[in-house]
């Protein structure tokens, strides 16, 4: 089965993020999902050096651990990606990850041979945890997301920015914050199983 892949672009293990990942994930499996946690900076990803190499063939040269993220993605059902606000906007870790996506940028647009299909509306989801009760750094946040998930062709189907959490994992005290997390991991889950569903049946 196909699988709902959650990144996670904070460096604190248990901290804010993950906490929220793992409770969107429970809903997920909840309804039948199988789910996957990848830490973005527990990998090795190097910085898009703009080389361009991926303006000539649709795919990156770099060797290092996002080779087989790159597969895993072009298979998934459905992709998370969540982040902590850093100045107003992303972490560093999910900028670098999603920079290293211009090869698919290339695939989609260059070579029109994208690695996910438009028409298969695979959705993604996205989250923001920050500090300070400022709603424009999750919309910063999350125009740069959109121009992502545009590009590798996911759907970008919803999205939670919570404020005013700070210290590490001082969310799991928020009982409602919780709830809401975890119907969305289930709600997301029902669609991205539907959406994949209706393009695969019957190949696993
Ligand atoms: C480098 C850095 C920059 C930050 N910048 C902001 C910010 O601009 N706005 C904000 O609301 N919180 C900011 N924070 C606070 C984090 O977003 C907050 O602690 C969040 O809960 C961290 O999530 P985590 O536990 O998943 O890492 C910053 C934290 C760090 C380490």
């Amino acid at each position: 089965m196909a699988k709902i892949l959650a990144f996670v672009g904070s460096p604190r293990r248990e901290g804010n993020s993950e906490t929220l990942v793992a409770e969107f994930l429970k809903g997920s499996e909840n309804a039948g999902a199988k789910t996957e946690l990848i830490r973005l900076n527990a990998l090795d990803i190097r910085l898009c050096q703009a080389c361009d190499a991926c303006a000539g063939s649709g795919f990156c040269v770099m060797r290092d651990d996002l080779r087989p993220i790159y597969a895993e993605i072009a298979a998934a059902a459905g992709l998370l990606i969540m982040t902590p606000i850093y100045f107003g906007s992303l972490s560093a870790q999910t900028k670098v990850f999603i920079d290293r996506f211009q090869c698919w940028w290339h695939a989609k647009y260059t070579f029109k041979r994208p690695f996910v299909n438009k028409e298969e509306k695979r959705p993604a989801f996205f989250m923001t945890v920050g500090a300070w009760k400022n709603k424009s750094y999750g919309q910063n946040a999350a125009d740069i997301a959109k121009v992502y998930f545009t590009s590798i062709n996911y759907r970008l189907t919803g999205e939670l920015h919570y404020t005013g959490f700070d210290y590490p994992g001082s969310v799991a005290e928020a009982p409602a914050v919780l709830e809401e997390v975890y119907k969305a991991g289930k709600d997301f889950a029902r669609e991205a199983l539907k959406t994949y569903g209706a393009v695969h049946r019957g190949e696993e």
